[in-house]
């Protein structure tokens, strides 16, 4: 069990309504967590932007039809191999696919992976998800 520390936050009246309204409809039951998913988020975010190994998810919306579009994706993902834990394909419509591919490994190439399958013509959205492995935000 890490040891808890209490200590006390000096707030302006009015932002501290505002936090608490936010929170609220967010559905946090007290301050506490939620102070901690913020700072977690800023540590995150520092992870990201040193380079530090990432964990995440790209998905991508493409039609199955369109000619070649499957081999390009396929190429692209070899080549993006080292960061690809796995990839789940689920066919949405008779024409539509999503495809969720689970990534592990640095920021840049994370998005790399994300900018080359988004290139692609015919695939028509893709989001990247970058979140952290959970190691540094205990
Ligand atoms: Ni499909």
């Amino acid at each position: 069990m890490p040891l808890i520390v209490r200590f006390g936050v000096s707030l302006d009246k009015g932002l501290l309504e505002k936090f608490d309204k936010l929170i609220q409809s967010r559905g946090y039951t007290n301050r506490s967590e939620a102070f901690r998913d913020l700072i977690r988020q800023e540590l995150v975010k520092k992870e990201w932007q040193e380079g530090k190994e990432i964990a995440g998810a790209v998905t991508l919306i493409y039609n199955h039809h369109k000619r070649e579009l499957l081999n390009k994706i396929t190429d692209v993902q070899h080549n993006f191999q080292k960061i690809i834990i796995s990839t789940q394909h689920i066919h949405l419509d008779h024409h539509n696919c999503l495809e969720i591919v689970a990534i592990k490994g640095n920021p840049r190439e994370s998005q790399k992976l994300a900018d080359a399958l988004k290139s692609i013509k015919g695939v028509k959205h893709v989001t990247l998800s970058m979140s952290s492995t959970g190691k540094g935000i205990d």
